[in-house]
């Protein structure tokens, strides 16, 4: 068996893990999320530096929580990318030390196939044949997954515009709610209907993109709606339930739509975006109606974090894929 530590430094987290046959055996967090609060957004070069402050104490605090040693350690994973391009060096420096003084092999792994790979530490192996939907800050897809790491993944549909999780922080700044604006909307929603504002369901008319994602118009139109000055009795919270129904009732129904297309009855929904509480609910309420099972990570593997690298990367480990060249770069975009 292998130990492998996976490290994640694509954004704002710095995020270390291990994971030994599919088995999550510790893992620890540091984030700058903090810092960034004042400007509304990740600031790359403040990500970077918080990243080469954190990365060796996250280390030493992963390592402490799952009870080992580095010289357990069998292999090393770190995120190539796609993430913030100065972010993802601090990561992929670190790890390519890591591994050349731990004389172990080292695997660049994709950021997405760590969020989809998340699941397993939680619910095993994924089934031979699941749609994915992979919801966060930069990404919305729909995939047909058969397996994370020897067959191609098909890329079923993207985002045409904005993805589910900017949707999200560009919608809480223009209800004055602070960043990251995800968990600010899941929060003020619970005491605001629903129900109080019809925004619109976007790509879900006749004719439309059957699968695909658009969320620009949506946060245009509620940002038009918070200009105009909101009906009486309408609050931020109504506004943000309203806004959040629009964008779980959207997520959900095509999600659906791929399963019933590609004739799956397996849905992952992963991502930041995969923990809202709203999402998770109708998610759960349509899979019962449509007989699809539905899996999604505990919220705390939902967003950035290490123990996801960690668990991608022990699946090419398993899979007897070849390492990495030790030249390879940090990718800020992949497909
Ligand atoms: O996967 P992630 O941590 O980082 C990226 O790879 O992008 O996703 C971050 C995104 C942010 O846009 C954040 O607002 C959103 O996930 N998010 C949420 C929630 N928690 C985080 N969106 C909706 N509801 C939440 N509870
Ligand atoms: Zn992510």
């Amino acid at each position: 068996m292998t130990i492998v530590m996976g490290i994640e430094t694509s954004c704002d987290e710095t995020g270390v893990g291990f994971v030994e046959n599919g088995k999550l055996l510790g893992d620890a967090l540091s984030s700058s999320m903090a810092e960034h609060v004042r400007f509304g957004g990740v600031v790359p070069e403040i990500a970077a530096r918080a990243h080469v402050s954190a990365l060796v104490p996250t280390v030493r605090q992963a390592l402490n929580n799952a009870d080992l040693s580095l010289a357990d350690v069998g292999a090393v994973a770190v995120t190539a990318g796609p993430g913030l391009a100065t972010a993802l060096h601090v990561g992929v420096a670190a790890a390519k030390a890591y591994a050349l003084a731990l004389d172990v092999p080292l695997y660049a792994v994709h950021h997405l196939a760590g969020h989809a790979a998340a699941d397993t530490l939680e619910h095993g192996p994924l089934p031979p044949r699941c749609v994915v939907l992979i919801v966060s800050g930069g990404h919305t897809s729909l995939l047909l997954v058969e397996d994370l790491v020897r067959i191609p993944i098909v890329h079923l549909s993207d985002t045409l515009d904005d993805a589910a999780g900017e949707a999200f922080d560009k919608v809480a700044r223009v209800l004055g709610l602070p960043y990251p604006g995800g968990p600010s909307i899941d929060r003020a929603a619970r005491s605001g209907d629903p129900a109080a504002v019809a925004f619109p369901r976007p790509l879900t008319g006749p004719g439309d993109d059957a699968l695909g994602f658009s969320f620009s118009g949506l946060k245009t139109a509620v940002a038009r709606y918070v200009e105009r000055g909101p009906a009486a009795g309408v609050s931020v919270e109504d506004i943000a339930a309203s806004f959040q129904e629009s964008v779980a009732d959207v997520l959900t129904l095509k999600a659906l739509r791929a399963c019933r297309a590609m004739e799956v009855d397996t849905l992952v929904i992963v991502g930041g975006v995969a923990a809202n509480s709203r999402i998770r609910a109708l998610a759960q309420q349509r899979c019962d109606e449509a007989g699809v099972e539905l899996r999604v990570p505990p919220m705390r593997l939902c967003t950035d974090n290490g123990a996801m690298i960690a668990a991608i990367g022990d699946l090419l480990v398993q899979a007897g894929a070849a390492p990495s060249p030790e030249r390879f770069p940090a990718t800020p975009t992949i497909p």
